[in-house]
C-alpha cells in the first residue's frame, strides 16, 4: 500500500509504510527487531539497534523513528493503554507494560456546543479523564517502560508541569529509579507529585519555562545522565497517538480532523503515525486533516506556517513566551517544527492562531454546555475550530475530533525543590534550596502589586492581566506607587525610560522585564 506521505519529498523509496525517503548507498539495514519494530532515521533510513538511539549523527541529527511490522498487529478491545496497543507501541517485552490507569478516556459527541460551531459532527477526547487531568498520562508511563527495558534508570527533563507531573508520577513507584526536573519559577506548582524522593527538583526562581529547558540540557552535558529529550525520544512521543486509537473505536463516523493546542506538537506528530499505522492496517479509510492550534502571543509554529516557511527562522521566536495556555510555552520550537510542517502539509491540514479572548469564551462555553473543566491549551481547538468553519474549510458534514487535552490541577500541592538554579556566565549555578530564597520572581511581583494596588485576595492574579489599559489600567499615579515598590522589592532602579508598555503592558510582561534584569544582576 501506498501512503503519500509526509516525507515523500525527501526520496525515492518507501518504508513499510509507504512513507517515502531517501535511502542512502550502503547504509546499514538491519531488519524488523523481535519481529516488531524497527528504529530508523527518517532522513537516510538507516536502521539502529534496540537502544536509546534518538537521532542520527550523520544527517546533522535527523530524527530515528519507530516503525511496526504491521503483519504482526493485534489490538486488544480490553486492558489499559499499553496492553490494548503493545504491538504499536515500541516496547520488546510485554513485561515492561506498566499500568497506570490512563487513557480509555470518553468521547463525547458535543451536540450542543456543535450547533454553536455550527459542525453537528464534532467529538471531543476528553483526556481530563486521565489520572492526573491530562493527555501526558499517556506520555507517563511509556517513557518510563521503555527506559526500563533499556536498562535506563535515571534521567533529566524539564516540562512546564504537565508531561514531568504524569511521568514522576509513575517513576514514584520504582525506588531504583531517579528522575531530575527542571522548572521555571511559574510552573513549579504545576508539577504536582509529592514525597517522591526519587524526584529531583531544580527549580529557575527567575527563570523561563525556556531557561528551564537549557539548564536542564545544560546539566546533561555536565552530568553525562540520560536527558528524555521531548519530542526526540520515541518513548514519549509515541503514547500519545492511542488517544487517537480510542477515538477511532468511540467515533461512529470516520474521523475527517483532528484539532489540537500544540507546544511542540508530539501529539500531532503522534496522531499522524498511528493514523499512518491505522491505514496500514485497514482501520480506517482515510488520513484525518491535522490542524495545531497556538495562543496569539506563543504562536511560533503558527507564524512560520502562515510564511510557508521550512523552519523556524528568528522572527518566528517568542523570546519571552507567555499566555493563558501554560502548557505550550514553547517559544522556539525550532527542533519539532520541520517535522510537524510536513505532516500537517501532507494531510492538507494547516495551523491557527486563538485569541486569548476567543480562549477565555470557548472555555466557559465548553462548561456551559458540555459540563467539561478544560485547560486554555484544550478550549483553543474550539478557537479553531469555530474558525475553521466560518472560513468555509471546515463543512457541517466533516467529523471532527477536538482532542481535549488537558485541565488544570488547581490548588494541588507541588513539592519543595530540591535545588535551586541560576544563571551564572555561560553556564548555571545550582545551589541547594533554602526556604530563604524561597521566593520566584513572578511570585514576588504578584505580592508587590497584591499590594500597591490593594487587590482582594479572592481575585487571582495571572500573567495576562493587563496593567496598562484593560483589566487593572493603571493610570501614572499608580504606576508610579507601583514602580518604586517594584525597586524596594527587587532593591533596583528602574529608569523611567523602562516605564513603557514593553516591560509594563501585563504582569507577565513585568516579571520578565524583572528577569531579565536579575540575569544582569540588577541596579541600573
Ligand atoms: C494539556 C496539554 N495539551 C497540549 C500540550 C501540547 O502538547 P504537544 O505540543 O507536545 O503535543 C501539552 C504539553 O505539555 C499539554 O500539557
Ligand atoms: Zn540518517
Amino acid at each position: 500500500m501506498i501512503v503519500e506521505g509526509a516525507f515523500a519529498t525527501l526520496g525515492t523509496q518507501e518504508n513499510v509504510h509507504g512513507i517515502k525517503f531517501r535511502l542512502g548507498k550502503g547504509i546499514p539495514r538491519m531488519g524488523w527487531i523481535a519481529n516488531k519494530l524497527k528504529l530508523s532515521c527518517l532522513n537516510c533510513g538507516r536502521e539502529y539497534p534496540w537502544s536509546f538511539t534518538l537521532q542520527c549523527e550523520p544527517c546533522n541529527g535527523a530524527l530515528v523513528d519507530v516503525d511496526y511490522n504491521l503483519d504482526n498487529v493485534t489490538i486488544r478491545s480490553e486492558g489499559c493503554h499499553m496492553e490494548r496497543f503493545f504491538d504499536l507501541l515500541p516496547l520488546l517485552d510485554r513485561q515492561s507494560i506498566l499500568d497506570g490507569q490512563e487513557g480509555n478516556t470518553p468521547c463525547v459527541h458535543a451536540r450542543e456546543l456543535g450547533k454553536w460551531l455550527k459542525l453537528p459532527k464534532v467529538y471531543l477526547k476528553d483526556e481530563t479523564k486521565n489520572p492526573t487531568g491530562t493527555t501526558k498520562d499517556r506520555q507517563g508511563g511509556l517513557p518510563v517502560a521503555v527506559f526500563r527495558e533499556l536498562g535506563i534508570h535515571e534521567f533529566i527533563t524539564s516540562s512546564t508541569g504537565n508531561s514531568s507531573t504524569a511521568i514522576a508520577r509513575i517513576v514514584a513507584r520504582f525506588p531504583d529509579m531517579r528522575m531530575h526536573l527542571f522548572v521555571g519559577d511559574e510552573f513549579l506548582s504545576r508539577v504536582n507529585v509529592v514525597g517522591a524522593e526519587n524526584l529531583i527538583v531544580y527549580w529557575l526562581k527567575n527563570g523561563t519555562f525556556v531557561d528551564a529547558h537549557k539548564a536542564a540540557a545544560w546539566f546533561a552535558k555536565q552530568s553525562g545522565i540520560t536527558s528524555a529529550r521531548g519530542i526526540f525520544f520515541f518513548g514519549q512521543r509515541e503514547g500519545l497517538k492511542t488517544a487517537f486509537f480510542e477515538a477511532v473505536d468511540q467515533v461512529p463516523e470516520p474521523i475527517d480532523v483532528y484539532i489540537q493546542g500544540v507546544s511542540s506538537a508530539l501529539g500531532v506528530y503522534s496522531t499522524y503515525k498511528g493514523a499512518t499505522q491505522y491505514l496500514g492496517l485497514g482501520k480506517i479509510p482515510k488520513m484525518p486533516r491535522l490542524v495545531c492550534v497556538q495562543e496569539e502571543t506563543c504562536n511560533p509554529m503558527v507564524r512560520a506556517w502562515e510564511d510557508n516557511a521550512e523552519t523556524i527562522r528568528p522572527e518566528h521566536i517568542i523570546r519571552y513566551p507567555r499566555g493563558l495556555s501554560k502548557s505550550t510555552l514553547r517559544g522556539d520550537p525550532t527542533m519539532s517544527y520541520p517535522y510537524i510542517r510536513r505532516v500537517v502539509k501532507a494531510t492538507n491540514g494547516t495551523m491557527v492562531t486563538a485569541t486569548q479572548a476567543e480562549m477565555r469564551e470557548a472555555r466557559k462555553l465548553l462548561y456551559e454546555l458540555e459540563g467539561i473543566d478544560a485547560c486554555y491549551t484544550s478550549v483553543m481547538t474550539i478557537v479553531a475550530a469555530r474558525k475553521l468553519a466560518a472560513q468555509g474549510w471546515l463543512s457541517p458534514d466533516d467529523v471532527v475530533l477536538l482532542n481535549i487535552t488537558g485541565s488544570d490541577r488547581e490548588g494541588a500541592p507541588y513539592p519543595q525543590p530540591n535545588f535551586v538554579v541560576e544563571k551564572e556566565g555561560d553556564g548555571w549555578r545550582i545551589e541547594p534550596f533554602r526556604d530563604e530564597v524561597a521566593r520566584g520572581c513572578l511570585d514576588r511581583v504578584y505580592e508587590v502589586i497584591r499590594q500597591t494596588l490593594r487587590i482582594p485576595p479572592e481575585m487571582k492574579l495571572d500573567t495576562e492581566i493587563r496593567l496598562l489599559g484593560g483589566d487593572l489600567a493603571l493610570d501614572s499615579v499608580a504606576q508610579l506607587e507601583l514602580t518604586l515598590a517594584i525597586e524596594k522589592e527587587f532593591g533596583c532602579e528602574v529608569p523611567p525610560e523602562d516605564i513603557n508598555a514593553e516591560n509594563f503592558l501585563t504582569i507577565g510582561h513585568l516579571a520578565d522585564y524583572l528577569r531579565k534584569r536579575l540575569c544582569d544582576a540588577l541596579p541600573a
